[in-house]
């Protein structure tokens, strides 16, 4: 990756753990991000970070290693059900790329355990796992974290196990109030301990992000990266090295240009995205009419159980267009193998 510039993971002030050292060499990156080299050093040092940069700049390591550094200078030993580190973002899939990443730093050091909270599964069997498996680190969305606080009488006492929370993550800070999630959010903070590290990612500053970082954190260090050889005043919120296409046709040309470009491209992976879960229905059973040779998948927020099989399913398929509803920023950046994105209504068809 072209936007690692800021010197190797040894010029850090502190030294990571050799074993945290161990788990990026294995990701193949020997340097840090711009996002990483300000944050990491800052959220170790236990100041509270609101840190702003485009998406795919690498904000999920600038969070997860710091989370482990600081679980693991703990004096005291987390127990099973102690909840040290808790990681919030906006939606299902994102929680479950985090928790993958996270998984591939924990692995070393069996004794944290973490777990993933997000809608779309039965939150009884949630509640279960947590009793038998603990949590040191929750990885979850806002509705399905806000939901285990209220399940006492199942047996499972959040609130008491978060009282040894060092660190609380809120991830992609502008989406998580965007969706509408701010209630749930300060419901959530009122049941977390004030003696906390946070640390609040988004690649937008906007005002409410202002107000949520005013509410959650403490004498924040704000860090905000820009693209290189991008104007301070300028508003470009996508990494410089994404390259945008864009194609000027009528409207009513709009899908027939749609199906002729992915008719062309059937090696690749693609993602449409529409303006709402019905449109996603209706255009996925036509493109599979219409374009053969490929499977088109589809997923909107409408979906409840299918969304997670059907996301993690994409995932893993080498060529398989995914027609979506929603946001086309929201981590879809960091999908894997995804070379070519269309937004497809309302509007002009475009690619990137
Ligand atoms: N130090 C690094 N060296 C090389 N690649 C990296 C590094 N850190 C992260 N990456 C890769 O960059 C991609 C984007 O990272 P990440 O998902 O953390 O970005 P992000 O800023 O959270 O983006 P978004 O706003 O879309 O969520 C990932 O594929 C990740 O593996
Ligand atoms: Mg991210």
């Amino acid at each position: 990756m072209e936007h690692v510039t800021e010197g190797s993971w040894e010029s850090l002030p502190m030294r990571l753990h050799p074993r945290v050292l161990g788990a990026l060499r294995e990701l193949g990156f020997p340097y840090m991000t711009p996002v990483q080299s300000a944050t990491i050093p800052l959220f170790m040092k236990n100041k509270d970070v609101a840190a702003e940069a485009v998406t795919g700049s690498g904000k999920t390591l600038a969070f997860v290693i710091p989370v482990l550094e600081i679980l693991l200078r703990r004096e005291e030993k987390l127990k099973k059900h102690q909840v040290g580190a808790l990681i919030i973002t906006p939606t299902r899939e994102l929680a479950i790329q985090i928790d993958e990443v996270l998984a591939h730093f924990t692995k070393p050091f069996p004794q944290f355990s973490q777990i993933l909270w997000i809608g779309g599964r039965n939150p009884g069997e949630d509640v279960e796992r947590f009793k038998e498996q603990g949590g040191n680190i929750i990885v979850a969305t806002p509705g399905r974290l806000e939901d285990m606080f209220r399940r006492k009488a199942e047996g499972l006492d959040l609130a008491s196990c978060v009282r040894s929370l060092d660190v609380l993550v809120l991830d992609e800070a502008d989406r998580l109030l965007d969706m509408g999630f701010e209630a749930s959010i300060n419901t959530i903070l009122e049941f977390l301990p004030k003696q906390r590290r946070t640390g609040l990612f988004s690649a937008t500053q906007t005002q409410e992000v202002e107000s949520l970082v005013r509410a959650g954190l403490r004498n924040p260090v704000r860090i905000s990266v820009k693209e290189k050889g991008v104007a301070a005043s300028s508003t470009q919120k996508t990494p410089s090295r994404l390259k945008n296409y864009y194609m000027v046709c009528k409207a009513d040309e709009k899908f027939n240009q749609l199906v002729h470009f992915l008719r062309n491209h059937k090696q690749e992976k693609h993602l449409i995205f529409f303006s709402t879960c019905a449109c996603v229905e209706y255009y996925g059973k036509a493109l599979e009419s219409l374009v053969k040779g490929v499977k088109i998948m589809c997923i909107h927020g409408k979906m409840k159980h299918k969304r997670n099989k059907i996301f993690m399913e994409f995932r893993k398929l080498q060529r398989w267009v995914s027609c979506r509803g929603g946001h086309p920023r929201l981590g879809l950046f960091s999908w894997p193998g995804i070379l070519f994105s269309a937004l497809c209504s309302p509007g002009p068809l475009s690619s990137s």
